[in-house]
This record gives structure tokens, sequence and C-alpha cells, in this order.
């Protein structure tokens, strides 16, 4: 216990000298997972839902400021329709929890008129009963990076904007008022993008792990920390 507790102290620490604000997790390997304990995909997912719990208030705990987490891509539409059904129960389902979590406050970043209307008004509503609040979760469903981007310059075409800059396109992105992530994370041994934060890594650092999301333990949280406060940003500087 005492060790645990002197973990924890020290990474806070550390968190605190680095400067780690934002963490974004790429939460990969749910169905591998299942697949490997012969159950279904399914169970995978609601393993990853209850990791995922575990995981951010962690990071909450240890001083991290933001956390975004892909849930749901625009691109997980292709997964045949069971799947896709059983996503979207559990996304609901989440909904209920996330309402007794305190200090988190709920973004959900993506295209939100593409799901269903009863479980929008639900995402609606949590985001609305949790504004404000001192720690930040950035749930990333329906999200694509392009068409996030697109859906920017779209907005900023329709205010009648004729050309843009970076900063115009930073404020219309769905991240506004978050920084870019410090480090991206990628669970289950896949080593890419896939689609995430497109705009907003531009100078992310990244983390990959061979473990599958629903293993992916404090521990690991602790040395993302670690490995973080070793790198050297240099942001095209010396
Ligand atoms: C990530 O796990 C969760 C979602 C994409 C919804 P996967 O479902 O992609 O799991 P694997 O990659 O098939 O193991
Ligand atoms: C990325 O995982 C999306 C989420 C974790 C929600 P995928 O499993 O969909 O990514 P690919 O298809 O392997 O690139
Ligand atoms: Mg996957």
């Amino acid at each position: 216990m005492l060790f645990k507790k002197k973990i924890n102290a020290d990474v806070r620490e550390l968190v605190k000298t680095s400067g780690l604000a934002h963490v974004a997790f790429i939460m990969d390997g749910n169905g591998r997972w299942a697949s490997s304990r012969g159950l279904p995909r399914e169970a995978g997912h609601r393993a990853g839902a209850k990791n995922f719990k575990t995981v951010m208030r962690y990071c909450r705990d240890i001083g991290i400021r933001y956390v975004t987490v892909y849930a749901f891509s625009t691109e997980n539409w292709k997964r045949p329709e069971s799947e896709v059904r059983a996503l979207m129960r559990l996304l609901d389902s989440e909904i209920d929890v996330a309402k007794e979590e305190n200090d988190v406050e709920y973004l959900f970043i993506g295209d939100k008129t593409a799901i269903e209307s009863a479980i929008r008004a639900r995402m609606d509503e949590l985001e609305n009963m949790t504004a404000a609040r001192p720690f930040r979760l950035n749930i990333a469903f329906n999200y694509g990076g392009r068409a996030e981007i697109v859906h920017a310059v779209n907005s900023l075409v329709s205010e009648g904007a004729v050309s843009v800059t970076e900063d115009d396109i930073s404020r219309a992105l769905y991240t506004d008022g978050c920084p870019d992530p410090d480090i991206i994370v990628r669970t289950g041994a896949e080593f890419r993008l896939s689609n995430f934060l497109m705009w907003q890594s531009a100078y992310s650092e990244l983390f990959f792990s061979d473990k599958m999301w629903p293993d992916f333990s404090k521990r690991d949280v602790d040395r993302v920390v670690e490995e973080f406060s070793r790198r050297k940003r240099r942001f095209g500087g010396l």
C-alpha cells in the first residue's frame, strides 16, 4: 500500500514537472482481447469500457488536466451491424454511469448527427450537466480527423470566411479550448493513428503499447508519464 502510494506521488510530481496536460488514448484491441479468451467481441468492448473508467480516473488523480479517448471512428460503421449496435448500446449505458462521476467535464467530439436521437439527447444532457468542471474528458465518438477539419472549414465558410488561418481552424475544431495532446497512446499493437486528431497531433509525442486495451493498467499509465518526461520536444527548434 505504502509502495503504491509512493509511486503515485512520484508520478503526480512527474506530471507537474514535465508539463503533461493532455493525454489522448486510441483504445484499440478490445476485439482481440475477447477472441483470445473465446468470448464474443462485444464482451471485449464491455471490458474496454470498464478499463476506460479506471484509466480515466487514474489520469485525473495524478493531475492530468485533459484526456481524450477514441471510442468510435467514422470508419467503424463498416463493422457488422450487430457490433455497431452493441457499441451504441454500450455508449448509452455508459452515459448513465458517467452522470455519477465527480469533477469530470464530458465533451463528445465527432459528428453527433448520425447518432440515434434519443442517445444524442442524453449525450447533450451529460455535456450540459458537467460543464466547467476541473477535469475535461473528450470522448471521440463517430469521430474522424479529416471529417473534423472539413467540418471546421465549412463552418468558417458559412460564417463568411474567404480565407482562413491556422488559428481559425483550431478554434473551429471540436477540441476548441483544449490544448493539443502532449502524447497520444495507442494500445493493441498497431502503429498508426487511424484518422485520430489529424490536426491536433502535429507535434504530439507518440506511445505504442502491445497490450490490448482492456489490459492497459494504471502502471502502464505511469510508464507513459515516465517516458513522456524523458522526451525532448523541440517543435522544430534546437
Ligand atoms: C477498439 O477495439 C474499439 C473500437 C474500435 C470500437 P477493436 O474493436 O478495434 O479491437 P480489435 O482491434 O479488433 O482487437
Ligand atoms: C481505431 O481503431 C478506432 C478506435 C479505437 C475507436 P480501429 O481498430 O478502428 O483501427 P484500424 O481499423 O485498425 O486502423
Ligand atoms: Mg482495432
